[in-house]
């Protein structure tokens, strides 16, 4: 399973770097661009995507930076205001000289010539998969090498559901709103409201730290529900929580296994973000030990008042519950 899934991501990685290529190449001015695709096509044996295909007319010229933003004056200025405007970065779109708008947009000559909507990419009426295409031609290493069979690419979502390249509310990553908790509750939330939960969660409301602290909303290549890193959730937890890596003498085996088995990684109502009560918790899987669970019925705690019910239950004797290091830690209690 794993390893299809990897030679997937890899397989779709080569696919959008060809894609990249060619999609660069064909938005070359025709003269210059022409030689080169040719060249291109005899090395690349890949066709190109029919998605910048399409939204490409066959014989269009472009029509210059000047020419757009003497009609669209404010997406000149947003432009500049943000990081795609810095042509010093060799990257940006804005270092292609005159050709900022049409990297995105695609060559407008026509556009400019008529104002005729459907002469010129326009983000909102692209198919998603179209839409990304266009981005991913430079934003397609790294954190981004994970997008394409995402569960945020397989249910349609496209950068643009996320960032605005002209009208950014967020102070940072050009987000459509005004923080990252804001923009994710907008589809989750369940979990965004597990963060404000009183008594256990990680700082995230608090701002220490975010959704993506652990996820990464642009697919993970190695781990499960896009967490960001490792290859498992007790590998990502335990890239904070280092004291829990182990190895430890004596495993508890489903520490090991998960550690979402025993904690809400988004917060809970109970101590430590358990995702039920002590000693409920243990008891879901210890009911046939020398503790019989009857042991710990409400009667232990109303009638008997047992001692082994109060603070931390049964971590106030078996407090290695994480494993343990001691020649005689067997049970956790050392
Ligand atoms: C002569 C003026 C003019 C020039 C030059 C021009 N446009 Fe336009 N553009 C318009 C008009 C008018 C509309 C609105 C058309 C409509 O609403 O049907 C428009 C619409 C658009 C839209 C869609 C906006 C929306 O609301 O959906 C985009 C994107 C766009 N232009 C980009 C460009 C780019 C990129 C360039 C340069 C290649 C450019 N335009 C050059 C007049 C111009
Ligand atoms: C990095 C890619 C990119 C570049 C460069 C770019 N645009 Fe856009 N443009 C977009 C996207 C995506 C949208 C959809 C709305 C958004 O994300 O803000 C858009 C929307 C628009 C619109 C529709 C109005 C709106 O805000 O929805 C116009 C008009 C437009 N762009 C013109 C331009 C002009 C003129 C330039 C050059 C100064 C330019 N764009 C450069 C990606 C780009
Ligand atoms: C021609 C290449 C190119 C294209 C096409 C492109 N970008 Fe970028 N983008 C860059 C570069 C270069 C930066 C600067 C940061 C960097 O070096 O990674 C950047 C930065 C960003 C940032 C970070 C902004 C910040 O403030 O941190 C976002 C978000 C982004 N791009 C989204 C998009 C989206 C969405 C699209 C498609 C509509 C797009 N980009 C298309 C080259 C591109
Ligand atoms: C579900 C929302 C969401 C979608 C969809 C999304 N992004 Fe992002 N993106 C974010 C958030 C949140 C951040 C800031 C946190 C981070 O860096 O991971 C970010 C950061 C970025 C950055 C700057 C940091 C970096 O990794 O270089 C770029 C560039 C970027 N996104 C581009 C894209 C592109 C291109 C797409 C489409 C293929 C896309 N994003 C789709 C939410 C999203
Ligand atoms: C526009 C709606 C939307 C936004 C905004 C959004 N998501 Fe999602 N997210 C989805 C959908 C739809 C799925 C797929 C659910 C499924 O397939 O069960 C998903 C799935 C996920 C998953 C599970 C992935 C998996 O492989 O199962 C995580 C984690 C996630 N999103 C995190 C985030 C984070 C973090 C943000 C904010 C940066 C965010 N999402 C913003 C719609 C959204
Ligand atoms: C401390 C790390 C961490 C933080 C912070 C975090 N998550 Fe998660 N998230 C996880 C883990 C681990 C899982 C997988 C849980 C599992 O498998 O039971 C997960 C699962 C998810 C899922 C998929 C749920 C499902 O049942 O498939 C979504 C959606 C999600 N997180 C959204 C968010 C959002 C939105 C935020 C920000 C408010 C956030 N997460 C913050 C660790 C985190
Ligand atoms: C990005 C770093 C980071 C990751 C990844 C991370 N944590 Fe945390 N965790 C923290 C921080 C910071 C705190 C708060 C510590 C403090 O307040 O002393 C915390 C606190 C906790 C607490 C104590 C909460 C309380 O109310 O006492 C638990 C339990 C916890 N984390 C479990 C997990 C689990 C399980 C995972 C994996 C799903 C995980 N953490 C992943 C940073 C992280
Ligand atoms: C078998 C259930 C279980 C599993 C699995 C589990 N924990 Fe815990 N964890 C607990 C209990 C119970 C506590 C409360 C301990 C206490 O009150 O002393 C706790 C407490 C914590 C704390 C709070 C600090 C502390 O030492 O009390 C952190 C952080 C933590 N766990 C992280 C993790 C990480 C990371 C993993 C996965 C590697 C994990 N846990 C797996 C049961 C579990
Ligand atoms: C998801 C199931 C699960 C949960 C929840 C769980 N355990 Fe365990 N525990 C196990 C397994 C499996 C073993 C290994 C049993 C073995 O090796 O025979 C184990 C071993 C132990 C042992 C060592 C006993 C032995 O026979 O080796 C102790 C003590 C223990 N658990 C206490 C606890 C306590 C206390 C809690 C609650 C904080 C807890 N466990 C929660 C599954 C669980
Ligand atoms: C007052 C201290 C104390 C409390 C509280 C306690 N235990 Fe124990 N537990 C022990 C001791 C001592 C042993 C070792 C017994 C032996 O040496 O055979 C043990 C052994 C175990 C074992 C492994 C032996 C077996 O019978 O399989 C498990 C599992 C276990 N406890 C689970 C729990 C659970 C679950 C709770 C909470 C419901 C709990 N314990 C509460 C002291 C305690």
């Amino acid at each position: 399973m794993r390893s299809n899934r990897r030679s997937h991501a890899v397989f779709a990685v080569i696919c959008t770097l060809l894609c990249a290529t060619v999609a660069y190449l064909a938005a070359e001015p025709a003269a210059a661009g022409a030689a080169a695709n040719q060249a291109a096509a005899a090395r690349i044996a890949t066709p190109p995507p029919p998605a910048t295909a399409q939204a490409q007319p066959a014989a269009a010229e472009f029509a210059g930076d000047d020419t757009c933003t003497a009609c669209h004056e404010s997406e000149g200025h947003s432009l500049s205001a943000s990081l795609h405007g810095k042509a010093a970065n060799g990257r940006t779109p804005s270092a292609k000289p005159n050709q900022a708008c049409e990297t995105c947009h695609g060559p407008g000559k026509e556009h400019a010539e008529s104002g005729d909507k459907t002469k010129i990419r326009v983000f909102p009426a692209m198919a998603p998969h179209e839409a990304s295409a266009v981005c991913l031609s430079c934003h397609n290493r790294g954190n981004h090498a994970g997008w394409e069979g995402s569960g945020h690419e397989r249910r349609d979502l496209t950068c643009s559901t996320c960032h605005s390249v002209h009208s950014p509310k967020s102070a940072e990553r050009q987000l459509v709103q005004p923080t990252e908790t804001k923009l994710c509750a907008t589809c989750h939330r369940l979990q965004v409201s597990k963060t404000e939960r009183a008594v256990a969660h990680m700082p995230v409301r608090e701002g220490k730290m975010s959704c993506s602290s652990c996820h990464n909303p642009h697919g993970s290549i190695s781990n499960v529900k896009n967490l960001k890193t490792g290859s498992s959730v007790a590998e990502l937890c335990t890239s904070c929580h280092t004291e829990m890596r182990g190895p430890v003498l004596f495993e508890h085996a489903p520490v090991r296994e998960n550690c979402a088995t025993c904690h809400d990684p988004h917060g809970s109502s109970n101590d430590r973000m358990l995702v039920v009560r002590m000693p409920m918790l243990c008891q879901r899987c210890h009911i046939a030990s020398k503790h019989p669970a009857t042991l710990y019925d409400k009667d232990q705690i109303t009638t008997n008042k047992s001692n082994r019910m109060f603070g931390r239950s049964c971590v106030n004797c078996h407090s290695n519950i994480h494993g343990s290091n001691h020649p005689s830690g067997q049970f956790f209690m050392r």
